[in-house]
């Protein structure tokens, strides 16, 4: 196919390292010398997948029900400054791989004859087990490649070579890292976090010293990392699991310092609140007002982290959400003449917990309640 529209094609990078690894991997990456876009609208038509093309970088995006194929036309690249993001140009092959960060990286599959293409040993190194850079300021150039090196060393159980290991610590105590912005480090981190065994990697971040002057000096947590909540989002609860240890202070600092998402700024404060109240979570009023309204992952985290008492507090909670459900709702309160607002969770809260604490028990109990809460309301008053 590649001979008929007259482009060189090849499989590069992860894909080719992980088929010599035996591991499955669904992302395929393809450089092409030539023309990428018009490989790609070829490729696509025996894939019959969908096609995605960005003309200003001669790159594409071929998603089928089971993998996806990005397709690039070579390039060349270089750094202007440390941390900053590269210049790109037209290249070959080889101007492409060079670019790349780690030799187990650089392999090339040749798709027309189905040749591996291993200018810088790479296979070797597979063998060894070792991550190894193939230039000195591979580092200094792209210092993210610090967490790369760590993550891939973590992920695949291999060796960072003796040299690379030298220029990685360099880097570090030249503090090449601390230039690169906020965003591109916790993408970093949220690559890691998002790996199926977290835990060694971040146990590595520790190890070369990088975490506290990143993280305003918070004590990462490096337990339970390869587990998942119980529901919610893994990677929200991955991330509270790593700031686990962060006080007030750290955390108004790293609010300051990165651009979280509100739901990752929630839950920071909602595992602070939690912890705040943990001698509080006695008997199921305290636990449910504890409780209420904190997000499930940091709900689940806290149950991770803590001790038997804890855990049980918030068994007791899951069993309370679980079956002190109301049989009445909104549209009863509606029917009593209130405009719909807040205050029909304020109501609705009231006699859930008056359920949770035993002072009523069914739907009439309920509706009772419900009337003198209202008449309360009209009348003006406070509930
Ligand atoms: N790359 C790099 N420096 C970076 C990011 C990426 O040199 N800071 C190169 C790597 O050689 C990598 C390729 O770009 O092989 C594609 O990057 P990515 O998709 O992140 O890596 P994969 O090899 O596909 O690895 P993974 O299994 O983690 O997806």
């Amino acid at each position: 196919m590649s001979e008929k529209i007259g482009v060189n094609a090849y499989i590069v990078g992860g894909y080719v390292r992980d088929k010599l690894l035996n591991l499955e991997s669904n992302d395929i990456d393809i450089t092409v010398e030539g023309d990428g876009i018009k490989f790609a609208f070829v490729l696509n038509e025996i894939l019959d997948g969908t096609i995605e093309v960005h003309d200003k970088f001669g790159t594409a995006k071929i998603k089928t029900e089971n993998f996806q194929v990005d397709i690039v036309s070579a390039r060349k690249e270089y750094y202007d400054h440390s941390g900053m993001l590269p210049v790109v140009e037209r290249g070959s092959l080889a101007d492409d791989i060079k670019r790349r960060d780690f030799t187990i990286n650089m392999l090339a599959l040749d798709v027309k004859t189905n040749q591996i293409i291993d200018i810088y040993n790479g296979q070797n190194d597979i063998k060894n087990k070792l991550i190894r850079v193939v230039h000195d300021k591979s580092f200094v150039d792209d210092p993210t490649r610090i967490f790369r090196a760590i993550r891939y060393s973590g992920r695949l159980g291999f060796k960072i070579e003796q040299h690379t290991e030298y220029l990685l610590k360099e880097s570090i105590s030249n503090g090449d890292i601390f230039n690169v912005s906020a965003d591109r480090i916790m993408n970093e981190i949220y690559l890691i976090l998002s790996e199926k065994k977290p835990e060694q990697i971040v146990k590595l971040i520790k190890y070369y010293k990088i975490d506290k002057r990143l993280f305003c000096d918070v004590n990462i947590n490096t337990t339970n990392l390869n587990t998942s909540p119980k529901k919610g989002d893994i990677l929200l609860y991955r991330f509270l699991l790593f700031f686990y240890n962060a006080v007030k202070e750290d955390i108004d600092c790293l609010i300051k310092k990165y651009n979280f998402k509100r739901e990752y700024l929630s839950g920071l404060s909602d595992i602070y609140n939690i912890k705040m109240n943990m001698s509080n979570l006695t008997d199921n009023i305290s636990i449910y007002n504890t409780l209420k309204d904190k997000r499930i992952e940091a709900i689940s985290a806290v149950y991770t982290m803590e001790n038997l008492n804890i855990r049980r507090a918030i068994e007791k909670y899951y069993d309370i959400m679980e079956l002190q459900k109301l049989e009445i709702n909104g549209e009863d309160i509606k029917r009593l003449g209130l405009q719909p607002s807040p205050v029909y969770k304020q109501i609705l809260d009231k006699i859930l917990l008056d359920k949770v604490s035993g002072k009523i028990k069914d739907r009439e109990d309920e509706i009772k309640s419900l009337l003198y809460y209202v008449e309360k309301i009209k009348r003006g008053e406070k509930i």
